[in-house]
C-alpha cells in the first residue's frame, strides 16, 4: 500500500519523506488555510520534495469553471493531481480533464455509486472519507470494501486513495483490505512506529549495556 501525506505543511511532508513513505500528497483548502503563503508556491515546494502525485483542490463549482481551473493548476508541475468534489459537474470536468492527459482525484466519496462514476469517467484516483462516514455512524471501511470489489469486478483502474483517516487501526484495516493507497495525517504516520514493548525494551537494552561499562 501506498502511503500520501495529508497535509499542506511542506516541513510534514519533509518528515515523511525522511521515513520513506511520502509517495504522494493530498491537500486541500482547509489543510492549505492552515499554513501561511499562497497556494500556488505551496504546491511548488511540495512538489520539489515529493517524486509522486501531489492533489490540488479545484473549488470552482461549475465544470467549464473546474476545467479552466484544473488546466492552471495542472500547469504548475507534471506532478499535480487536480482534486475535484464528486458532483454532477465535477465528474463532467474529469472526463474532459483525463481525456487531455491531466490526471484526477474525485474528492468527497462517501457512497460506492459516486466511486463507480468516478471511475467511469475516467478519474486516475478517488478519495472515499471512511472517517467522515465513521463519524456519521456509517462504516467508513465497509465503504473501502465495496469500491474494491466493484473496482475489481470491471478492471477498473481508478485508484483508491483511503482518506479522513483518523488511527493506527485505520491504516491497518486499509491495508487489510487491499486499498491502493492510504492518505494519512503525519500525526498518525509517526504513531504507526511506536509500540510500548520496543520503548521498554531499548531502555533495558541501554541498562544492561551500561552494566558492561
Ligand atoms: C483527503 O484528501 C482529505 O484531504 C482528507 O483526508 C480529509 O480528512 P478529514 O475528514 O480529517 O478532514
Amino acid at each position: 500500500m501506498k502511503f500520501f501525506i495529508d497535509t499542506a505543511s511542506v516541513e510534514e511532508v519533509r518528515r515523511a519523506a525522511a521515513l520513506g513513505v511520502a509517495d504522494g500528497v493530498t491537500t486541500n483548502p482547509t489543510l492549505l488555510a492552515k499554513e501561511s503563503g499562497k497556494p500556488e508556491e505551496i504546491y511548488k515546494e511540495i512538489c520539489k520534495v515529493v517524486d509522486g502525485p501531489v492533489c490540488a483542490e479545484a473549488v470552482s463549482l461549475e465544470s467549464g469553471d473546474i476545467v479552466k481551473e484544473g488546466r492552471e493548476l495542472a500547469a504548475i508541475d507534471e506532478k499535480i493531481v487536480i482534486k475535484i468534489p464528486a458532483t454532477r459537474e465535477g465528474i463532467v470536468a474529469v472526463k474532459i480533464l483525463e481525456a487531455e492527459s491531466i490526471r484526477t482525484n474525485v474528492t468527497l466519496i462517501f457512497s460506492p455509486m459516486q466511486a463507480l462514476l468516478a471511475a467511469r469517467a475516467g478519474a486516475s484516483f478517488v478519495c472515499p472519507f471512511v472517517g467522515r462516514l465513521d463519524d456519521a455512524s456509517h462504516e467508513g471501511m465497509q465503504l473501502i470494501a465495496e469500491i474494491l470489489q466493484m473496482y475489481q469486478n470491471y478492471d477498473l483502474k481508478t485508484e483508491i486513495i483511503v482518506a479522513s483517516i483518523r488511527s493506527v487501526l485505520h491504516v491497518k484495516e486499509c491495508a487489510m483490505l487491499g486499498a491502493h493507497i492510504a492518505t494519512i495525517p503525519l500525526g498518525v504516520i509517526e504513531k504507526l512506529i511506536k509500540h510500548p514493548l520496543t520503548d521498554r525494551g531499548v531502555e533495558s537494552f541501554l541498562k544492561d549495556w551500561q552494566k558492561i561499562g
